[in-house]
């Protein structure tokens, strides 16, 4: 399982002051060096946490993977077009919510998110689709040619129960093995932190997972590459 690092919450901390620390751009090639896999920014519409200039200077000098999440709206689907990222992981936006709130519904944007894909295939961007453990998702997903998926783990990862935890676990588990029956890639991610990690490592399936919060937040007491080490070990499987 790779481990994909999303850091806007670092660029959320520096806009707090309009300033130029703590540098995202900085943070990014600390978390390749401590081994992540690659780095993950969501370029909202209105930029909130990571500008553009983040952006281009991340395509520039990461050596290992760029995935640009997104809304597919036209003035984003063209700066990405532009940024040439390795993964455009889509996702659904609002305006006023605090972080992504959950999967995209893909049978009802079928259309515009098969054009979405053609265009970002045209400059040869691998696209990933966010959605829930939904298997008629999964099938819509793979109709308009996504190469990936990546599952909403949010449900887990709040999950107020162990028995929901394990029904929530379960429909995890059946989504990435279908998916990857499909031929797609899957990648997961919303919520993992270090305890939740513990049974998340265990499902098969799962190419890659994309976290933020835990890590950010972990690095502010034992330092980012502490922080992303740590996160290894406890993803290494039982
Ligand atoms: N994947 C997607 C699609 C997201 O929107 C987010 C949140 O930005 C994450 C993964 C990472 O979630 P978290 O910050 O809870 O680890």
């Amino acid at each position: 399982m790779r481990l994909c690092i999303n850091i806007d919450h670092v660029a959320t901390l520096r806009n707090a002051r309009g300033e130029m620390q703590p540098d995202p751009v900085t943070l990014a090639l600390l978390c390749e060096q401590a081994g992540a896999d690659g780095i993950v920014v969501h370029l909202r519409e209105d930029r909130r946490h990571i500008k553009d200039r983040d952006v281009k200077l991340l395509r520039e000098l990461l050596t290992t993977k760029l995935d640009l999440e997104m809304a597919a709206t036209p003035e984003i689907i063209a700066a990405a077009c532009n940024i040439l990222p390795d993964l455009v992981t889509i996702v659904p936006e609002k305006r006023m919510e605090l972080t992504t709130e959950g999967g995209l519904n893909v049978l009802d944007n079928i259309e515009h998110l098969k054009d979405a894909i053609k265009e970002l295939h045209k400059h040869r961007i691998e696209v990933s689709l966010f959605i829930e453990p939904d298997i008629e998702q999964i099938n819509a997903a793979s109709d308009i040619q996504s190469d990936f998926i990546e599952i909403h783990t949010g449900i887990f990862a709040n999950a107020g129960s162990l028995e929901e935890e394990f029904e929530e676990l379960e429909k995890v588990r059946l989504a990435a093995k279908h998916a990857k029956k499909l031929g797609m890639g899957v990648n997961a991610g919303h919520g993992l932190n270090y305890q939740n990690m513990k049974t998340f490592r265990n499902v098969p399936d799962i190419d890659e997972v994309s976290i933020g919060h835990s890590i950010i937040a972990r690095a502010l007491y034992v330092g980012l590459p502490a922080a992303v080490k740590e996160m290894f070990e406890v993803m290494k499987t039982s």
